[in-house]
């Protein structure tokens, strides 16, 4: 089943949420796109009414990030149980800004993916190199250690998802070749099935960044590609539905 997320990042009040929530539902609500699972993951303050409006389609819904606590005197975050208790199904780890922006190690990650297990929910898990560690030729060895280091010892392979997404490709509308998504993936698949055995070939890898409406079937033609990671066009319905309608 291919998966294509949108991540709406900080972006969306409730007017505006809900009336994307509700074109996408709508889009789709007849026939949702047969083998391709949709995911949105609203900030966290439009979590319940976007859940409550995509009630019943085929859209599921996830949380941007999760705190690595289970609970307890951490103000400002969000568990992952209290994600699930909104009827989350997903939780993204480890996106880029929250490593630039947030100072999140792999050893962060690593426990936000456990957190999010621990409560039934799929971790999204996010790597990829920097346009300076790209140029040094490190991108494979860059992505590969933080896969490594950013999941966690006991991860339920089930319920993990890995997306590639380069920094310097996010918000840019600047992608890799096909070629190059195809090296870095392959790369990933063979971390994974080193470190997961006969489970590693069914774990979903994403690409992400800088996917539009016009390049998205390019990029999910890629082999080793199940799905895409979709930040600023998952912001317009149309584009977002565009890239459903390329993955179906
Ligand atoms: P973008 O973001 O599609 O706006 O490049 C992707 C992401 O950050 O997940």
């Amino acid at each position: 089943m291919r998966l294509i997320a949108g991540n709406w990042k900080m972006n969306g009040l409730r007017t505006e949420g809900l009336a994307l929530a509700r074109a996408i539902a709508d889009a789709f609500r007849a026939a949702p796109p047969p083998g391709t699972e949709v995911l949105i993951c609203p900030p966290a303050t439009l979590l319940a009414p976007v859940g409550a409006a995509i009630e019943g389609t085929g859209l599921v819904l996830g949380g941007q990030d999760c705190s690595q606590e289970a609970k307890g005197a951490f103000t400002g975050d969000v568990s992952a149980a209290m994600l699930a208790d909104l009827g989350c199904h997903y939780a993204i780890v480890g996106h880029s800004e929250r490593r630039q922006f947030r100072g999140e190690t792999d050893a962060t990650v690593a426990r936000k993916m456990a957190a999010a297990q621990a409560v039934g929910l799929s971790a999204i898990v996010c790597v990829g190199e920097s346009a300076a560690e790209r140029a040094q030729g490190m991108t494979a060895t860059v992505v590969l250690a933080q896969l490594k280091e950013s999941v966690a010892a006991g991860c339920d392979p089930a319920r993990l998802v890995v997306a590639y997404e380069p920094v310097w490709a996010i918000g840019s509308g600047r992608t890799p070749t096909q070629p190059d998504i195809a090296d870095v993936h392959r790369a990933l698949r063979g971390g994974l099935t080193q470190r997961f055995g006969s489970a590693g070939p069914g774990i979903r890898l994403l690409y992400g960044g800088s996917v539009t409406a016009a390049n998205a079937a390019a990029i999910l033609a890629v082999p080793a590609v199940d799905g895409a990671l979709v930040g600023g066009a998952s912001l317009k319905a149309s584009d977002f539905i565009g890239i459903i309608r390329a993955a179906a």
